[in-house]
């Protein structure tokens, strides 16, 4: 049974305040419209989360799938990092602060937090939900991410999840150059586990391997990426919905899966694991089948059977993307 990732208590209860009171049928008309505006991957120059029901039907029914994106990918990156110990970070398209609060989870010496975003609407459910949270400074800032940000210094993090979809191809381009500037040491780029998102995630991967970034994850090298389409590269993360988000969304189970797909990238060269689990291992009649792509740079089938012994034993507690 795959364990639901929940929110941590504090930001549970924080968004549970901010949708106290609120009409569900309008809940359902802006969660609908969301839903089929991040589908359809609109670019009208419209925000997405530009009025306040908009913002609110986001915090019911996609902040607990983007945090438990995000916060995986942050698992990894810690995974692999474990001297890393971020003390300031900068989270752009923060929407409500989910990159915030999966980081001062992931990492408790973070301590100074910017946050940039465009919406007014979502700023202020991010703002109102971050009185909740522990590090001693957290700014937020308005900025038309397009157009540049401002003079900043470099930050230890740097985040931009679910962001590079709602732009134009050189709009992020330009915002990934930047964002690799003002990095002091990681980046980490998330997006939804679409082809077109990894298409994404792969342009803004190649760009920052030609820039001197050092590959964290999930890529365990820094070749040519050995996938080609139809095959793409993603993950997926089980999330617990509460009582309003599965009426929000007319769901029947208490969760659901967010496939995502990411690139976390460094300053620092950090020690390459052998291998990574590209589709959920698939075990039966005393063997485990993993596909994985590999240090030098190929992807793969490996097969274990009990005759492996400790291998066999520490294959079966593998899952989808964890590294060997
Ligand atoms: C899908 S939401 C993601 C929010 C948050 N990062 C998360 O993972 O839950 C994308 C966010 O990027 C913001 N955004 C999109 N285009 C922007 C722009 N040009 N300038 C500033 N913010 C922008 C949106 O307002 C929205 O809050």
């Amino acid at each position: 049974m795959v364990r639901a990732m929940e929110l941590p208590p504090s930001l549970r209860g924080a968004v549970d305040r901010a949708l106290e009171g609120i009409s569900l049928a309008d809940l359902k008309r802006s969660a609908d419209i969301l839903s089929q505006r991040y589908r359809a991957e609109v670019r009208d120059g419209r925000m997405h989360l530009s009025d306040d029901m908009a913002a609110r039907a986001y915090l019911a029914t996609r902040l607990p799938a983007t945090y438990a994106a995000v916060r995986a990918g942050m698992e990894f990156v810690a995974d692999r990092r474990p001297d890393f110990a971020p003390v300031t970070a900068l989270d752009v398209g923060a929407g409500p602060g989910t990159a915030f609060w999966a980081a001062s989870d992931c990492w408790p010496s973070l301590d100074d937090a910017l946050l940039i975003e465009g919406s007014p609407a979502i700023r202020a459910c991010g703002e109102a939900l971050s009185q909740a949270a522990s590090p001693s400074r957290i700014e937020w800032r308005s900025a038309d991410i397009i157009n540049g940000l401002p003079d900043l210094a470099p930050r230890d993090l740097v985040t931009l999840a679910y962001v590079l979809d709602e732009l134009s191809s050189d709009a992020r381009d330009r915002l990934v150059d930047r964002l690799w500037s003002l990095t002091a040491d990681t980046l980490l780029i998330v997006e939804p586990g679409t082809p077109a998102g990894w298409q994404r995630i792969l342009r803004a991967r190649d760009r920052l391997l030609i820039m001197g970034a050092h590959m964290i994850a999930p890529c365990v090298h820094g070749g040519a990426c050995p996938l080609a389409a139809p095959d793409w590269c993603h993950f997926s993360r089980r999330v617990a919905r509460s009582r309003l988000h599965r009426q929000a969304k007319g769901a029947e189970v208490p969760w659901e899966d967010e496939k995502y797909a990411y690139v976390a990238v460094s300053r620092q060269p950090g020690p390459s694991p052998e291998a990574r689990i590209l589709v959920p291992p698939r075990s039966g009649g005393g063997r485990i089948a993993l596909r994985t792509c590999n240090a030098d740079g190929s992807v793969g089938e490996r097969a274990l059977s009990k005759r492996d012994g400790a291998a066999f034993k520490t294959a079966r507690r593998l899952d989808w993307g964890d590294s060997l």
